[in-house]
């Protein structure tokens, strides 16, 4: 059976951090989204993934050389510059999805723990084209608002209604069973909306189904939800062992350290820190409730309070970074800066002066 993965959007909301990788690249408590999708459809059998990206995307995730746990994993392309949006890709993947059995299609940026095999067994026990998993969240006025019957068909679909105007709390999950058929549903070569095109079409004709999961769902939209995202997965996946790194240091869990992290003596780490491959950090520094992408470098006397730190950034001596910060990837913080909360810094920026307002420092 094979996978679509929805992965070529832009995830503006996740600037400065998205503008160097895509959202599917976005580190989880030290491995890339991607690799905990394609670990978890290789756990449910899945042999095949094609991933839907524009040409940059793709680059980007054959560099980041994730495992591929034995799946056999295809290239398809938006065309350059016209991004084929949320269905386009679907269509446009035809060939390579073939037409001899249902399929699925995720949304890339999502951390979601659907029953796969059971998606797939409800979805063609109802005469669906369509069946979609349905999650249930407290503002659905982000995401796509569900309605439906007793026997899970869905009578409305409504992406992104305003607050009050969300018939229901159920929203789509990302996570979709699709019958061949949907291929006449969605007009070749050009953008089209899943969400705003053809589930509707579908909900007219009574071909579209919910599935309701109760398992685990984080999108990651904004840097606040990527943070508390990590905080759940830490919570429920790490080992809450106590690991040494020189033994003065002191590690408060839940914590996860890469491999090749070292941490000097008087420091204090965690809880809830996340430190990527090969991040080194001085003496007597403070970290909490943050993530470290890999090899950024913390000087000594640094405190990194509810911050994430891009790729190879460095912080010099005595800096105080605070709650809502996003640095990107390869900036420099020169030592005693002190940032305020909610600062983000663009990518490779220096910064010499404290920041004493909320702002993103682009030059
Ligand atoms: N190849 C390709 N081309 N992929 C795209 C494109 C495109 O032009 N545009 C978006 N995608 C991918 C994104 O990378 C993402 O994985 C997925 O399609 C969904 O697009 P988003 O842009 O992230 O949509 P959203 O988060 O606003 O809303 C969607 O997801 C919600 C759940 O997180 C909708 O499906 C909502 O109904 C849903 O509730
Ligand atoms: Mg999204």
């Amino acid at each position: 059976m094979k996978v679509l993965i929805l992965a070529g959007g832009f995830a503006t909301r996740l600037r400065p951090l998205s503008c160097t990788r895509p959202k599917i690249l976005f580190p989880m408590v030290n491995k890339p989204l991607l690799q905990w999708t394609l670990e978890r459809l290789a756990r449910n059998g899945f042999k095949e993934a094609i991933l839907a990206v524009n040409h940059q995307t793709e680059i980007l995730i054959e560099q980041s050389r994730i495992p591929k746990h034995g799946m056999k994993i295809t290239y398809s392309r938006d065309p350059f510059k016209k991004p084929l949006g949320t269905g386009g890709p679907v269509k446009k993947a035809e060939r390579l999805i073939g037409h001899d059995e249902p399929f699925l299609v995720l949304n890339g940026d999502i951390f979601a723990d659907v029953d796969y095999t059971d998606i797939l067994k409800i979805h063609e026990e109802k005469d669906a084209v369509a069946t979609i998993a349905l999650h249930r969240v407290e503002d659905p006025s982000r995401y796509g608002v569900a309605e439906l019957t007793k026997e899970n068909r869905i009578t409305r679909f409504i992406e992104k209604p305003p607050k009050e105007a969300a018939p229901t709390n159920r929203i789509n999950a990302g996570v979709y069973a699709l019958n061949p058929e949907i291929f006449n549903y969605i007009p070749e070569k050009r953008k089209v909306s899943m969400e705003r095109e053809v589930f509707p079409k579908l909900v007219e004709e009574g071909k579209l189904y919910g599935y309701v999961s109760e398992g685990l769902w984080m999108d990651i939209g904004e840097s606040e939800d990527y943070l508390e995202a990590n905080e759940a997965l830490l919570d429920l996946y790490v080992n809450q062992q106590k690991r040494k790194v020189t033994g003065k240091e002191q590690v408060k869990n839940p914590v996860a350290l890469d491999k090749g992290v070292s941490v000097g003596e008087e420091s204090v780490i965690g809880p809830y820190a996340i430190l990527g491959r090969n991040a080194s950090v001085g003496s007597h520094v403070h970290i909490r409730n943050s993530i470290l992408f890999p090899g950024t470098v913390i000087s000594d006397f640094s405190q990194i309070r509810g911050a994430i730190i891009g790729e190879d950034a460095f912080i010099g001596k005595g800096v105080k970074i605070r709650e809502g910060c996003v640095l990107g990837d390869g900036v420099r913080i020169n030592d005693n800066v002190s940032l305020a909360k909610g600062v983000s810094v663009c990518p490779a920026k220096e910064v010499s002066e404290s920041v004493l307002t909320s702002k993103c420092i682009i030059k």
